[in-house]
């Protein structure tokens, strides 16, 4: 082997691994922090060996680096989780935590609220998000949905263009007087808006007018309230039904069904208001473990990990089939190990 090619792989190599791998201090009076989670992938669930992998995971072992800590994490199995349809219990986690069962808990439907902060305290949040709505991408087009507010004055408002189909129809009679005959007897149909128990139950404590809103006609309509959050996205799959819940969520329903995109929700308030939600971990009061996960938290974000974590778990089929970040990196692996090559030929020619 000539010894040009050993420099050309030493150098591809070195920008393959990972830099981020860093000697673990040899501390052994790190403490182990006991921790409760609810699976649902991506955030957190069980590969084939029983071993705990996702977001939340990767997450933890991120902030127990920084924060020198050991951390246990188990899922109890509580039975009453966030569809919980008792309103004075608080959730699972909630519980455990207050009772002294673990030292943190972490999952996907621990957001502040006032309610939960009567029984714990939240570190800063890792993750935040504002309600959305999910929709089919066919029925925003039929009946021109751009906004929040086309959704919530179906009622009170004609749609402003024709139906598709419709509109193909109008192009082979070709008659300006058809037409607008037509178009008074299109009854336009209207989208349902629904959630889940735990979100509607948030939106009926909140004071914003657009939480407010939608709270009187998710209140008006109980039957469009879905038992879960599957049932939901199958419902605006299927149906003219506009499911709304965390826009983190309602991304990895689009994730999944490439034909579903969401409705931002646009409040004067955000990101203070009753739609914006805030996600962090939960532990005791005045545990002094939560100021080291505040900590590591804190350097998270401000060195773009915690997004570069993010990007793994989200954004990974519908969007051109991979996720944006391990295209780009692969791109750039390919880019400088080509460099590498050329540089090295040209020096030794
Ligand atoms: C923390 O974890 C490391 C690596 O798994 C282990 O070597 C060390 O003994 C643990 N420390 C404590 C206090 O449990
Ligand atoms: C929530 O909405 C606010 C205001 O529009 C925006 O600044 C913020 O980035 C949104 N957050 C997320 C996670 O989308």
């Amino acid at each position: 082997m000539p010894p040009y090619s050993i420099i050309i792989m030493f150098i591809a190599i070195a920008m393959t691994t990972n830099i981020s791998i860093w000697a673990q201090p040899a501390n052994q009076n790190r403490p182990t922090l006991r921790g409760l989670t609810s699976l649902r992938p991506p955030f957190v669930e069980k590969d084939l060996n029983g071993k705990l992998i996702g977001f939340f995971v990767d997450l933890l072992d991120e902030m127990a680096l920084i924060g020198n800590f050991n951390y246990s994490l188990r899922d109890p199995g509580n039975q009453h989780t966030s569809n919980d349809p008792f309103q004075n219990r608080p959730p699972g986690l909630i519980t455990d935590i207050h009772q002294n069962r673990a030292d943190f808990a972490i999952a996907d439907y621990l957001y502040r609220t006032a309610s939960a902060q009567r029984y714990v305290e939240f570190t800063d949040s890792y993750m935040e998000s504002n309600l959305s709505a999910l929709i089919h991408k066919d029925r925003i087009i039929q009946n021109n949905i751009k906004t929040i507010d086309d959704l919530l004055d179906q009622r009170t408002k004609p749609p402003a263009v024709i139906p598709i189909n419709y509109q193909q129809q109008q192009q082979q009679q070709q008659s300006n007087q058809q037409q607008s005959n037509q178009q008074q007897q299109q009854q336009p149909e209207i989208i349902q808006l629904g959630t889940v128990r735990p979100i509607y139950r948030d939106l009926s404590v909140g004071t914003d007018p657009l939480s407010r809103r939608i709270y009187e006609q998710l209140h008006n309509n109980p039957s469009n309230m879905a038992e879960n959050r599957q049932i939901g996205i199958e419902r605006a799959l299927k149906t003219p039904y506009a499911f709304i819940q965390e826009s983190i969520n309602n991304e990895l329903a689009m994730d999944e069904y490439c034909e579903l995109t969401q409705i931002k929700l646009e409040s004067q308030n955000l990101p203070k208001a009753d739609t914006h939600y805030e996600f962090g971990i939960i532990g005791q009061k005045f545990s002094t473990h939560l100021e080291t996960m505040n900590r590591a938290i804190r350097q998270l974000k401000a060195n773009g990990r915690l997004d570069e974590l993010k990007r793994r778990y989200w954004n990974r089929k519908c969007n051109g089939g991979t996720n944006n970040f391990e295209q780009y990196r692969y791109l750039m692996t390919v880019v400088t190990t080509l460099f590498s090559l050329f540089m090295s030929i040209f020096i030794l020619s």
